[in-house]
């Protein structure tokens, strides 16, 4: 089946799915995306992404092109010429198109482009009941990880980093050898007291949307939960260490540079969360 995209207020197949060589979203990463994971052909925390969505532009002061209601019917529509049933949607707002100059150029409209695809869900599953590898990468990324910008240009490093030794994921360190959060999830331990553990949100990361879901789920579950930094060798000897993201829910990492966490299997914790995250999710998609 061949796939569209809405471009601009139209959908294209693919290959005609273009946008300007001075879209400042090409020549500067100067946008925004999120992405939403699809259930039954329904977006899974769309509510969560929508605000974050909204903050990120209002952060880089890109004005919004159309309604967040507007924008949901999109999403939607691409979803259903695309027949995804479970999958993922991406969404992508950029300042828009200009001659090149540094400065916000006026009166521009902004690119909104949306993307989806099927993906199969058992294969996450199957990774989630073995668990993956993950590596340790530095975190070069710049001062405002918190705005979900698509210049991921030190996060795409990381994650070809990982790939090419066989990982899953690039859990990433600042200078003070402190995880800040994964090269595309947030990082989660249970520490060597049985603490679960994730860093604050007022460090330089990306304020996941599935991070918050599954805080609230650790709170129904009785969890006690420290939203607190750890270090590398912290997550090393960690019990569990997990990421969480919405194209991953809770995976659990059970090597990390080649020395295994815990036993060297998923924790009860992460499958635990893994189970009810994704339940509710299902039944909460709209
Ligand atoms: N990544 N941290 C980073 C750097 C991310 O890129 C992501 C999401 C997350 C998790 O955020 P959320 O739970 O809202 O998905 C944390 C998406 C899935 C991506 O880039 O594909």
């Amino acid at each position: 089946m061949s796939r569209v995209a809405y471009v601009n207020g139209t959908y294209r197949p693919h290959s005609q799915a273009v946008v300007h060589i001075e879209d400042r979203g090409f020549q500067f990463a100067d946008g925004v995306y999120e992405v939403w994971s699809v259930f039954d052909g329904k977006l899974a925390d769309y509510a969560g992404h929508m605000e974050r969505l909204g903050r990120s532009l209002t952060e880089l002061r890109i004005e919004i092109p159309m309604t967040a209601q507007a924008l949901g019917v999109v999403l939607r529509e691409t979803i259903r010429r695309n027949k995804v049933r479970d999958g993922i949607v991406y969404l992508q707002i950029t300042r828009g198109t200009a001659p090149r100059d540094h400065a916000f150029p006026k009166g521009v409209a902004p690119s909104v482009i949306v993307t989806a695809k099927s993906i199969d869900l058992h294969k996450g599953e199957k990774n989630a009941e073995k668990g993956v590898a993950g590596i340790t990468h530095p975190d070069i990324r710049w001062g405002r990880c918190d705005i979900k910008t698509v210049g991921l240009l030190p996060n795409a490093l990381a994650k070809q980093a990982a790939r090419e030794k066989g990982a899953y994921e690039a859990i990433l360190f600042d200078e003070m050898g402190m995880v800040t959060e994964g090269s595309s999830t947030n990082a989660w331990i249970v520490d060597e007291n049985g603490k679960l553990r994730t860093r604050d949100t007022q460090a330089n990361i990306l304020r996941g949307i599935t991070r918050a879901a599954i805080m609230k789920l650790v709170k129904e579950e009785g969890i006690e939960l420290d939203e607190r930094p750890f270090s590398v060798e912290e997550a090393k000897k960690a019990k569990e260490l997990f990421v969480t993201a919405a194209s991953s829910f809770v995976m659990p990492i059970v090597s990390l540079d080649g020395e295994k966490i815990g036993d060297g299997k998923p924790g009860p914790i992460a499958t635990r969360l893994r189970s009810v995250y994704v339940e509710q999710a299902i039944r909460d998609a709209i």
